[in-house]
Parts: C-alpha cells; sequence; structure tokens
C-alpha cells in the first residue's frame, strides 16, 4: 500500500520579504509539481529519496545515501514525518519517494511543495488528510530551515490558485478578471531563504523608520494590484511590478544576475518584471500581455543564456492519491 501526494510550486507576485513582518502578499501556484509517494517499511527507519538527496533516518543517527548537504535538506521533511508518525502514535517505518519537476533554490517554492506533498502522503498513507492541519504541519518543518517563515508558500501549495495572503489574517482566494501569461526567468543562482529574511531583518532592526516606509509602500502596492486583478488592468499590474522590484532593490535582496534578466524580460516587451522569492539571485517573473509576447520574453531570456519558462497558474494545490 502506497500514499501519494503531489503539491506545486509557486511565484510571489508582489509582496515576499514585506509578508513576513505582517504586510499583505499576492501570490500563486503554477503548473509544476512535486510528487511523492510513501510506503511502509521495517519499525524505526525512515528513507527519504529525493532528486537532489538521499539518506536514512533512524532514532537520532543519520546514514547518507547521496547528495552533498543531503541531511540539511532531508531533516525538515524527516521532522514533518517522524511529526505524522508520532500524532498517530505509528510506530511503523517509512519508505518516502520525492519526484519534482520544481527548479530547487531559486525562489520557486520546492521546499514548501515537498514539505507539503510528503505531509500528505503520509497522512493518506495513514489515515484521512486535512489540508488545514497538512499546511500548518509544513510550515512548522519549514521553521527548521528559516524560522521566521510567513507561512506564505506552504499556504499557496497546499490551497492553490491565486491568492492574496497575510501572517495572522489567512488567505483569500483572488478573482482575477484577465488570465496572466506569465514567464519565469531561472538565473540559476541557488539562494538560501534563511540568510536572505536575516539580511532583511538586520536591516529593519538598523532603521526602523526606513523600513516602516518600505512596508508602507509595499503595502500601497500589493493593494493597488489587487484592484488591477479585479478589473483586468493588466498594464498597470506590469508597472506595479516594477515599482515592487525597485522596493526589493531597497532591501538589498536582488541580485545583478536576476537585475539582467528583468531587463531582458522587459526589453523583450514584458509588461512588468521583478524577482520573485527571496531573491540573492533565484528566479524572476515577467507578466506579458498575451502569449504571443510570453513566447517572446522566454525566447529572449534563453537567447542571452538563461532558462526560461512560461507558466500557468495552478487552480488545484495541494492533490491527495
Ligand atoms: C520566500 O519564498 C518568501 C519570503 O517572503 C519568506 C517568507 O515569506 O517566509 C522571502
Amino acid at each position: 500500500m502506497k500514499g501519494r501526494a503531489s503539491a506545486p510550486a509557486k511565484i510571489i507576485l508582489f509582496g515576499e520579504h514585506f509578508v513576513v513582518y505582517g504586510n499583505p502578499a499576492i501570490l500563486a501556484s503554477i503548473d509544476r509539481r512535486i510528487t511523492v509517494s510513501a510506503r511502509k517499511v521495517r519499525e524505526g527507519k525512515v528513507t527519504i529519496k529525493s532528486d537532489i538527496a538521499a539518506g536514512e533516518f533512524e532514532g537520532s543517527t543519520f546514514k547518507l545515501i547521496e547528495g552533498v548537504n543531503a541531511r540539511s535538506a532531508l531533516d525538515p521533511l524527516y521532522f514533518a514525518a517522524k511529526h505524522a508518525l508520532d500524532a498517530r502514535k505509528q510506530k511503523t517505518g517509512l519508505e518516502i519517494t520525492i519526484k519534482s519537476d520544481i527548479p530547487y533554490g531559486v525562489g520557486l517554492g520546492s521546499s514548501a511543495a515537498s514539505l507539503v506533498a510528503t505531509i500528505a502522503a503520509i497522512e493518506s498513507l495513514l489515515g484521512r488528510p486535512d489540508k488545514k492541519k497538512i499546511c500548518e504541519s509544513a510550515i512548522e518543518a519549514e521553521r527548521i530551515i528559516h524560522k521566521n517563515s510567513s507561512g506564505a508558500d506552504c499556504y499557496v501549495s497546499t490551497f492553490g490558485g491565486l491568492i492574496h495572503y497575510s501572517r495572522g489574517g489567512g488567505f483569500k482566494k483572488v478573482d482575477a478578471k484577465s488570465k496572466l501569461s506569465l514567464v519565469i526567468g531561472d538565473t540559476g543562482i541557488k539562494h538560501n531563504t534563511g540568510e536572505l529574511v536575516s539580511s532583511v531583518r538586520k536591516l529593519k532592526e538598523a532603521n526602523q523608520m526606513a523600513f516602516g516606509g518600505l512596508m508602507s509602500q509595499a503595502k500601497d502596492i500589493c493593494n493597488q494590484a489587487l484592484a488591477a486583478l479585479g478589473s483586468g488592468n493588466i498594464d498597470q499590474l506590469g508597472v506595479l511590478m516594477n515599482e515592487s522590484q525597485l522596493l526589493l532593490e531597497r532591501l538589498g535582496v536582488s541580485h545583478e544576475k536576476a537585475d539582467e534578466l528583468i531587463d531582458v524580460a522587459r526589453r523583450s516587451g514584458a509588461l512588468g518584471a521583478k524577482m520573485t522569492g527571496a531573491g540573492g539571485g533565484g528566479a524572476i517573473i515577467a507578466l506579458a500581455a498575451n502569449k504571443e509576447d510570453s513566447e517572446r520574453i522566454a525566447a529572449g531570456i534563453k537567447a542571452a543564456g538563461f532558462a526560461a519558462f512560461e507558466v500557468e497558474i495552478d487552480p488545484k494545490g495541494l492533490i491527495v492519491g
């Protein structure tokens, strides 16, 4: 018997970093997924195999199967698995297999999606999965990697679609009047979300007044973006993405390669472009007026020597079974 689940990647359209301090963010799950299967094995042993790391946990011992920094990549997944087993007073061991078509470490939510799908696969093996509880457990496990996680990535991966999220305020689905044509460009530069969030915290502590000003501008942009989505004003949405990028540059979380890709996307006809997620390299998103333009933007980014792909918003979120 196997438990199976899949969870989508995400993009943050507005509000990354500011969402950690209570601001709203607008984010969407996209049509790239992580699929996890879980099966019972002999008591006490939890084996986790993914495309980037594999290892075996037994009590407090860890045996590397393969991968660089495998332990730190697998620890949160093991924590989540143990938590799911303990909550159901289950002593069984587990073999967990993770397959991903989400580029990892570039801000597209691969770690949140792998946690959500892993917990859901185990829950479907052991009992009745509950989305809200899965999301809460995934956030708890994510906080091992980055202790100030806003929870936004786990929410959008679990519940799917285009959402407006704030810490404390939860999430609301956003109805976009027009379909969004979006392109992702990948600098290929892996980042560490925890370190980037800490660097913003230091900046905030060093200059509370200036940070407060950026927070209120970011909130304003997010509110305007919500109105633009509601009225289908795509041009305005693009302008707001460019404004949001300026704020992220002020936080010092963008990267010269991301800036280069944003520039290429804009010169190839994007209505707006910005980094997405924690920054420090990672991925950028560009908004196009239509499908033809998004193809041109993706081609422009590829011609500059980087990976690019068009994406659609995934309405489903977590799928169990
Ligand atoms: C990371 O995808 C988004 C950040 O805002 C961190 C968080 O929300 O926890 C940078």
